[in-house]
């Protein structure tokens, strides 16, 4: 046997003794999203983590979705394969008490963070929003609501030109994301003149102007499955083509080139620290554990509940 199915049993094996689950965002490795019993976009996986019965929550994503799973469920056990190593460059652009400063100088506004924030910054927010269902959210607040949103301002600038809000944004960005280059993307239309582009909103605004479709990682995913194109142009992190060629395997799915064409630009280096032996070894230890200080946890857990209700 090879040792990759031996360790997929193991790790079969060790979830079943211990009741534990394995999530995984569609940026995953391609093997860690195959071995996954729930894979998602944000939203999803915090309404698995909300729900589950496991002891254990294996969270193969990086630390904010650990740690909104922790806030979420307090009593289990939260692990994440990459642990604190597994960051986010734009949940690291919001600092907590820069982001205080933020909303103590705009008084009178509601604060709106994306998902993609550390629990501090969660703690200091009104409602948390994640790609898919942030526009209903945003859309469903009395037009008048003063609104901060934050820490993305290609997501919140996109609000803003699809709702004609005026939300203040925070001047903060996806290291990923915001690297897609327009003119590489127009060029690989010329080439490909039938196929349709997918961007996620967290790209810049003149990316998302020439979409087929703007929307998270499980609305381009519908989109593709949907749709009666035969070829996209997928602008967004790469993981997610695993799980559009495994929807649509008739279909062709071209990954979009980052400014530099020759480097990994359209992978988040963070999203790979998730591995097969990760899993196995946090199974085995429980380890790295995601703990949240409990006032923070009480304290950010309203806005994600608020969340989780107005986006039934
Ligand atoms: P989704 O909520 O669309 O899955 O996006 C998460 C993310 O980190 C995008 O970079
Ligand atoms: Fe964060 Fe960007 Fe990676 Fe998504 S792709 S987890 S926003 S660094």
């Amino acid at each position: 046997m090879e040792s990759q199915e031996r360790l997929v049993e193991a790790i079969e094996a060790l979830k079943r003794e211990k009741n534990a689950i394995i999530m995984a965002h569609y940026y995953q490795r391609d093997e860690v999203q195959q071995i996954a019993d729930r894979v998602g976009d944000s939203l999803a996986l915090a309404r698995y983590a909300a729900t589950t019965d496991a002891d254990m929550i294996v969270m193969c994503g990086v630390h904010f979705m650990g740690e909104t799973a922790k806030i979420l469920c307090p009593q289990k056990r939260v692990v994440v394969p990459g642990g604190t190593q597994a960051g986010c460059s734009l949940a690291d652009s919001c600092p907590a008490p820069e982001f205080e400063k933020f909303i103590a100088e705009h008084p009178g506004h509601t604060v709106i963070s994306y998902v993609n924030t550390s629990a501090p910054v969660k703690a200091l927010t009104d409602i948390v929003v994640t790609s898919g269902n942030a526009l209903k959210i945003v859309g469903s607040l009395p037009e008048d609501e003063k609104i901060i949103f934050g820490p993305d301002a290609n997501l919140g600038g996109y609000i803003n030109a699809v709702t004609g809000r005026q939300m203040v944004l925070w001047p903060g960005a996806c290291h990923v994301h915001d690297r897609f280059s327009l003119q590489a993307i127009l060029e690989m239309k010329k080439a490909h003149p039938g196929a349709k582009i997918l961007v996620h909103p967290e790209c810049k605004r003149p990316l998302q102007l020439v979409a087929d479709k703007v929307g998270s990682t499980a609305a381009l995913l519908d989109f593709a499955r949907t749709d009666d194109a035969r070829e996209y142009i997928v602008v967004t992190e790469s993981g997610i083509l695993f799980e559009m060629q495994k929807s649509c395997p008739e279909k062709v799915f071209l990954p979009a080139p980052a400014e530099d064409s020759e480097c990994q630009c359209n992978q988040c280096e963070y999203m790979k620290l998730g591995t097969l032996e990760g899993v196995y070894e946090a199974l085995l230890t429980g380890e790295p554990e995601i703990t949240v200080d409990p006032e923070i946890a009480a304290a950010a857990l309203r806005p994600i509940e608020r969340m989780l209700e107005l986006s039934k």
